[in-house]
């Protein structure tokens, strides 16, 4: 297959916390396939800045060392790797202070493109973005890049903005979610709006109900202290869910431009009703035969943060008035699946006699693992005995449809680090998104935490506590089975 790619011109990518476990883990080894593939312009530096005193040879080292940790079968290329390696550079930095600026400047040039990863804690965010500023590095072209958590709650998000706002424009400002860096996830959009089938049935005319899971097996152990403060809803609803949310329920934008889609999505969340507390379950993880229980490895024996989380939403909109959708996350589940299923009304009336099961169609958008479409339809039962009718899925999963390997599917991070240095903005979020997805989730959080409302239990390696289930039981639904 020859896949079109967009050419890039030269550019300085300066990755400020290049030495964390993010620069290591996710954004080096994602920037060396792309070198690799040959998506790198002549001319592209990667400079590294972070704390720890060391040299240039001494950062190569370890970035070798990464690719070798987490990188695929292309660790294997030493060739590549070496002229990899020649692109990277390294300098010592002090966000909150003066040392290593004047050197940083001396280094970024200014005739090329300039990108700004801040793979750091928030809170150094203003600082950056000022010492940029003061010492000059930085230009009205320069691109910024920032991850989440964006923010607690409404007022730290913008603070946050607004500490970027004054140094940086937000055609500037690329706000990471990497759920939409996930090749499945744009592929919503494509089979949204590019193909003529299904967009007559999506809405409330044929739409029972939308169910969004994000399951997961690891527990929070190693980053307990972190989500202890967070937890499920603000950890992945308030962010990853959300966006799927949106994608699958927004208006189709005019043109898949910048502002045209994170106009719809924002649409999207401004309509979001208020949740009723009755339609909120909160779960917390048991200790089980993998692993301990959830306030074990939060270390904090009291806590009431849910590592789990399902609840039922509505849009308050003429396409989505009445269609409830199902949204569910959690760590330690029985299986890594992450999937949208649209699942579609019934027939209302068979004309195959003795057929009673209310027979479905449910479109479900896997996004991982096996990343595809799976759309359940109606068939004859083949041989005789008349007309019996069963369910079933025709299954496509991309990587056979298009003769891919997994690994060649790109990274989300390789594919969001490159459209900032394309200057694309699709797949990033503007501030006034993260703002209403605040709006959104703060009062659900401060109902639940007035209430003192403690999370139900469930056993690690389950679909998630009994009351998530009996949220759709009781309406007549059933969720979808988790299965990796
Ligand atoms: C992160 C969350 O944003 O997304 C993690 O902080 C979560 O808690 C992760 O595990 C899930 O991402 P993915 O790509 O593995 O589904």
């Amino acid at each position: 297959m020859v896949s079109r790619v967009i050419p890039v011109d030269p550019f300085d990518l300066v990755i400020f916390g290049g030495t964390g476990d993010l620069a290591r883990r996710k954004i080096l080894p994602g920037l060396f396939r792309r070198f690799r593939s040959g998506q790198m312009p002549e001319g592209a530096r990667i400079i590294a800045a972070a704390r720890s005193e060391m040299d240039r040879a001494g950062y190569q080292q370890m970035i070798a060392d990464a690719i070798q940790e987490f990188g695929a079968e292309e660790k294997n290329d030493k060739d590549a790797i070496a002229k990899f390696l020649d692109v990277l550079d390294y300098t010592p930095i002090d966000a909150k202070g003066k040392d290593g600026w004047a050197a940083l400047a001396s280094m970024v040039r200014k005739d090329v493109i300039q990108a700004f990863y801040f793979s750091v804690a928030p809170s150094l965010f203003g600082d950056l973005a000022q010492r940029l500023h003061d010492y000059k590095i930085s230009n009205d072209q320069s691109r910024i890049v920032v991850e989440k958590p964006f923010g607690r709650d409404l007022e730290t998000a913008k603070a946050l903005n607004k500490s970027l706002a004054d140094h940086f424009d937000e055609k500037q400002i690329y706000r990471i979610d990497h759920y939409l860096g996930k090749e499945t996830v744009q592929n919503l959009m494509a089979v949204r709006f590019g193909n003529v089938l299904f967009e007559p049935l999506w809405n409330n005319h044929y739409v029972d109900h939308i169910q969004i899971t994000v399951a997961e097996t690891v527990g929070v152990g190693g980053r307990g202290a972190y989500y202890d403060r967070s937890g499920a809803m603000r950890d992945m609803v308030q962010n990853h869910l959300m966006q799927l949310l949106c994608l699958i329920a927004m208006e189709p934008p005019s043109q898949f431009g910048a502002d045209e889609v994170r106009d719809e999505k924002l649409k999207v969340i401004r309509a979001l009703k208020p949740v009723d507390p009755h339609h909120i379950v909160r779960g917390q993880y048991d200790a089980g035969p993998d692993g301990p229980s959830y306030r074990e490895d939060a270390e904090n024996p009291r806590s009431f943060t849910e590592s789990f989380i399902a609840m039922k939403c509505h849009i308050d909109n003429w396409r989505w008035a009445g269609v409830p959708f199902y949204l569910r996350t959690g760590k330690r589940m029985k299986a890594r699946t992450s999937e949208i299923a649209v699942v579609f009304k019934d027939l209302g009336h068979s004309i195959f006699e003795g057929d009673e099961k209310r027979h479905r169609n449910i479109l479900a958008i896997r996004l991982q693992p096996n990343e595809g479409i799976d759309l359940q339809v109606t068939i004859k039962e083949p041989g005789p005995g008349g007309m019996r009718l069963v369910d079933v899925p025709l299954d496509m999963t991309f990587a056979d449809a298009l003769g891919h390997a997994e690994h060649e599917v790109p990274d989300a991070y390789e594919r969001l680090i490159m459209d900032v240095i394309r200057g694309s903005q699709t797949l990033f979020m503007r501030g006034d998104e993260v703002e209403a997805a605040w709006a959104w989730t703060d009062p659900l959080i401060q109902g639940w935490e007035e209430r003192n409302d403690v999370p139900k239990h469930y056993d690690a390696g389950s679909s998630g506590p009994e009351d998530a289930l009996m949220l759709l039981h009781r309406e007549g639904r059933k969720w979808r089975d988790i299965k990796g």
